[in-house]
């Protein structure tokens, strides 16, 4: 018979590695896996729920349906806040960091950042979105409130990071510095397997993801580094595929299975890169690292290593395939990124 590890076995046999775990990052976990099983079934009647709700009608709670993304955040946010290991969060959705009041929460050591809902704009035509997440130890002593310097923490400092990619099938895919593990969701039990023990990103890769339509407004070095993947060489394998989904996780996805470089550089239009350092560039970069890959927000500059100033504040992001990653640092560290 096929033997299946559960996402939960496999906390818990992790969990045994550490002599000293107290099992409150196995509990936050939990409250992770059941908010991405909810998300699971909300977004898989998303569409149908456009159709119902198209006469204008009410929902079931007699509220008007909301918006998906807002949704996702409160979903995660109860989630996190139940189980009392976690102080607070910081969201995507959410313009200040919220206190997590209860007690038990202020006796909680981890706070965790999140992106709900990613490429939300790809609900409406049913393309894949994702969550990401990210945990860190506060700062703050335990048993006070929370405070913003427990979220202002270089990426370095992560103690967790993942995502969970809501596609043809469900997967949450996470790290807690010791490699990245895949689990895919089996909705008929209700139960995330792990099915991509140990990934890692190939060395090299022959798909570049970026949105071209900036293009006239991209850094030198990101023009050139274009044209580069779009030269003809037999023996590094180009032109290159390109490949750009407009939803960060499941680029992000892809790319480490298949092995690629994923862009978003500054532009006229977004000076600092659009993608957020503490939701959605501080996760990625430490999975892809955990993968074998590098993350770089700059030339020569490690995404790990920013010691964040804002809450939401941006920052240009090129990541993926070791040699692709640093071959692109050529180019932007001569003509500039
Ligand atoms: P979000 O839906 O959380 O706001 O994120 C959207 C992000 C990211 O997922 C995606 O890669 C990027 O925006 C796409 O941006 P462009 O449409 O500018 O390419
Ligand atoms: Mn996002
Ligand atoms: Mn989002």
């Amino acid at each position: 018979m096929e033997i299946i590890k559960t996402l939960g076995e496999f906390i818990i046999d992790r969990q045994m590695e550490y002599p000293h775990a107290s099992g409150e990052l196995s509990s936050l976990f939990s409250s992770i896996r059941l908010a991405a099983k909810i998300l699971h079934r909300e977004i898989n009647k998303a569409g149908l729920a456009d159709i119902t709700g198209a006469a204008g009608d009410d929902n079931v709670q007699g509220e008007e349906q909301q918006k998906l993304d807002v949704y996702a955040n409160e979903r995660f946010k109860n989630a996190l806040a139940q189980r009392g290991v976690v102080c607070g969060i910081a969201s995507e959705e959410e313009e200040e960091f919220v206190k997590f009041q209860e007690t038990k929460n202020r006796e909680g050591k981890y706070v965790v950042l999140i992106d709900p809902l990613d490429g939300s704009s790809n609900i409406d035509v049913n393309v894949s979105v994702g969550t990401i997440f990210s945990i860190y130890r506060r700062v703050s002593p335990v048993g006070t409130q929370v405070t913003e310097a427990d979220f202002l923490q270089p990426g370095h400092a992560q103690i967790a990071a993942g995502y969970v990619v809501y596609g043809s099938s469900t997967m949450l895919v996470y790290s807690t510095g010791n490699g990245v593990n895949g689990f895919t969701y089996d909705p008929t039990i209700g139960v995330f397997c792990l099915s991509h023990p140990n990934l890692q990103i190939p060395a090299d890769g022959t798909i570049y993801s970026i949105n071209e339509g900036n293009y006239v407004h991209f850094p030198e070095g990101v023009k050139k580094y274009i044209k580069y993947c779009q030269e003809e060489d037999a023996e590094t394998k180009r032109p290159y595929t390109s490949r750009y989904i407009g939803s960060l996780v499941s680029d992000f996805h892809r790319n480490l299975i298949k092995g690629g470089i994923y862009l978003y550089p500054t532009s006229s239009r977004y000076p600092n890169g659009k993608l957020r350092l503490l939701y959605e560039c501080n996760p990625m970069a430490f999975l892809i690292e955990q993968a074998g890959g590098k993350a770089l927000a700059g030339p020569g500059q490690r995404v790990l290593d920013i010691e964040p100033t804002s809450l939401h504040q941006r920052c240009p992001l090129f990541l993926g395939s070791m040699n692709m990653v640093d071959r692109l640092d050529q180019f932007i560290t001569e003509f500039g990124g």
